[in-house]
């Protein structure tokens, strides 16, 4: 939520500002902003809309200042217009500050600050913290990283927060709290932002700022110390993203892209760790818990969103595996439902950015209880991976599109390969089964590759439904979260209402809604529960529903049946979510774009979700 970026060194900032932004637009993109020191000025440039928009406004102007601050904004406080746009001014003008997170005593700040005459423009937490550092700074004499330090121990919330002041026009100072936030270090450069995105075109020397540390950063030195000022020695940190990870090459929307890369993310999640000449399995990242999860009288999934279905999936392979009891909930409700941990218990924590506020409050909450966290986390060095006490990274690359797709995957990936090495360790599945897991899951990137060539076909289709004003998803066991995940990425990007159902379920309730206008996606590959899904099939057909259905590849009955069908390779049921969801992926794609929705930025929606 809310893109940070900021830069200090001798290249014109302007440019590297807008370009970083444009970068981060996927965490926000309700308004956009920057502020520079130009003639000795700190000037604010802000508006609503992309960051395409504030570009095209200042290409007539010429910017020399070569230190910056910049913000694209995902709205909690006040509705997205100018005023509301970061950076905020402090009410004497001196400071402009740019803010990701929720700064939750702000009322009870600007109160105080309304008492002592100070009148607001806007309706931000943000514009409260910049007057109120400005208050601290001046009714305390002091130098602007003493004032932010103590402003901040005020502070209650989360922030991430970067600050440019016209009295120290060589410095810029971030801090955060419960935001991320990375430093890059460049050769007589600096660079600030919330992931690493805008900054591997420049260097791969990176600091991942931890919570309640403040960085103050000048052209020649970088100092970071805690909220009582007490200096902390940074790490440097080498990261490995290639630029392409985060361009388009050549697709129309990244989300499409990322469809499209499965096969290769997938292999990437395997790489090193699954050995097929050797047929064995290691998961390095798990090792010292490995004993603690097998012997798990219980595990629970934490996760929100696509991720939480993940963790549904693998409820369902854990249990069928390794015959563990399997509790999956949604982060946000696990935090404030009181849960019941026993010291020791597994609890495994799933999330793509590794940034979401629920999920970091959850594993806050279990580890506190005395649980053992396990992060399966995509965004390398992000702050579940760093708070967890051990965990798997899916490899999959930067997911720009904010429609989560191969980070799914890959969750799948790393769940089903931990399982399956958990169920072998356990004695609960033979050797001969694991092998022939092993077998399957190398196999899969193929079948994927082999399901993207359904584009064609499931564009089609596409064009059929794309006024359609409902959907159901139905589908049974393995590929019931499925179901659920195909109803998310339809409703998030093309604002089609879609429901996921088990299938059996539907008799219980939403088969009312059925008639010749709803179409129903069945996913009913070959499977256990293959007779059962056939009869739903049945019960819609009979009531005029439209069918589409993904089937294994040579059903001949269901496409009897079927208005339309799917066909995907077959694989192990456990695996095939890897392979039935692609379809799904590529029909929400596409009904999204012929209703001529923004795909990689969906209304209301930004990816990483770091606020409550
Ligand atoms: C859906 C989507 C979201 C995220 C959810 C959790 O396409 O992207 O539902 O899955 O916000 O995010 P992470 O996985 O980053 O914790």
């Amino acid at each position: 939520m809310c893109g940070i970026v900021a830069y200090l060194g001798k290249q014109k900032a302007e440019p590297i500002l807008i370009k970083g932004l444009k970068r981060l637009e996927y965490r926000g993109y309700d308004s956009t902003g920057i502020a520079l020191i130009e003639n000795d000025e700190l000037q604010v440039h802000k508006k609503k809309g992309k960051v395409a928009e504030l570009e095209t406004e200042l290409s007539a102007q010429s910017f020399k200042s070569s230190i910056g601050i910049g913000h694209t904004r995902w709205a909690t406080h006040g509705e997205p217009n100018d005023v509301n746009a970061h950076p905020h001014y402090s009410a004497d003008q001196s400071l402009a500050v740019i803010h990701n997170g929720i700064i939750e005593n702000y009322r009870s700040l600007k109160t105080e600050l309304q008492k002592k005459g100070y009148s607001f423009k806007s309706d931000t937490d943000t514009e409260v913290f910049a007057t109120f550092l400005q208050d601290v700074k001046t009714s305390n004499d002091l130098n602007l990283e003493d004032a932010v330090r103590l402003a901040l121990s005020r502070v209650v919330g989360a922030y991430a927060i970067v600050i440019l002041s016209k009295e120290e026009p060589d410095t810029l100072i971030a801090a955060r709290k419960g935001s991320p936030m990375v430093i890059g270090v460049g050769k007589g450069e600096y660079f600030v932002a919330s992931d690493a995105t805008p900054i591997v075109e420049y260097t791969n020397n990176v600091i991942y700022l931890n919570d309640e540390e403040v960085a103050i950063i000048k052209s020649d030195s970088l100092e970071i110390t805690d909220l009582k000022d007490i200096p902390l020695t940074p790490k440097i940190h080498e990261i490995d993203i290639a630029l392409d990870e985060i361009e388009k090459g050549g697709y129309e929307h990244f989300m499409l892209k990322e469809i499209f890369e499965q096969p290769k993310s997938i292999a990437d999640c395997m790489r090193g760790r699954l050995k097929m000449p050797e047929q064995t399995l290691i998961l390095g990242g798990i090792q010292k818990y490995t004993d603690a999860l097998i012997q798990a009288e219980k595990i629970t999934f934490i996760a929100c969103g696509t991720s939480w279905h993940a963790g549904l999936v693998a409820e369902y392979i854990f249990e069928e595996f390794c015959r563990i009891p399997v509790e999956v909930q949604y982060a946000s409700e696990y935090r404030y439902r009181n849960p019941i941990v026993k010291p020791g218990e597994i609890v495994i924590a799933i999330s793509q950015s590794g940034e979401t506020a629920d999920t970091l409050a959850a594993i806050e909450i279990a580890q506190r209880r005395g649980a053992i966290v396990l992060g399966i986390v995509n965004a390398v060095g992000s702050s579940i991976s760093r708070v967890t006490d051990e965990g798997a990274y899916l490899h999959a690359g930067p997911e720009i599109g904010v429609a989560s797709t191969k980070a799914f995957t890959a969750q799948l990936t790393v769940l089903s390969m931990m399982a399956i090495k958990a169920a072998l360790l356990k004695g609960t599945i033979t050797d001969s089964t694991f092998r022939e897991l092993l077998n399957e899951l190398n196999d899969i990137p193929a079948k994927v590759a082999k399901a993207l060539t359904l584009n064609d076909k499931i564009k089609e289709i596409s064009a059929t439904f794309k006024d359609a004003h409902n959907f159901l998803y139905l589908g049974r066991g393995y590929n019931f979260p499925v179901a659920l995940e195909g109803a998310l990425k339809l409703k998030e990007i093309s604002y089609i209402h879609a429901e996921g159902y088990p299938a059996a379920e539907m008799k219980h309730g939403p088969i009312a809604l059925i008639d010749e206008n709803m179409p129903v996606v069945f996913i009913a590959t070959r499977d256990s529960s293959y007779d059962k899904i056939i009869s739903n099939i049945q019960e819609v057909k009979s009531r005029k529903g439209k069918v589409i259905a993904v089937v294994t590849e040579g059903d001949v009955l269901i496409p009897g049946m079927a208005d339309y069908t799917i066909e995907v390779p077959a694989t192990h049921e456990a695996l095939m979510p890897l392979v039935s969801v692609v379809p799904l992926q590529l029909l929400s794609y596409h009904i999204a774009v012929m209703r001529g929705a923004n795909v990689d930025q969906p209304r209301n929606l930004a990816k990483s979700v770091t606020v409550e």
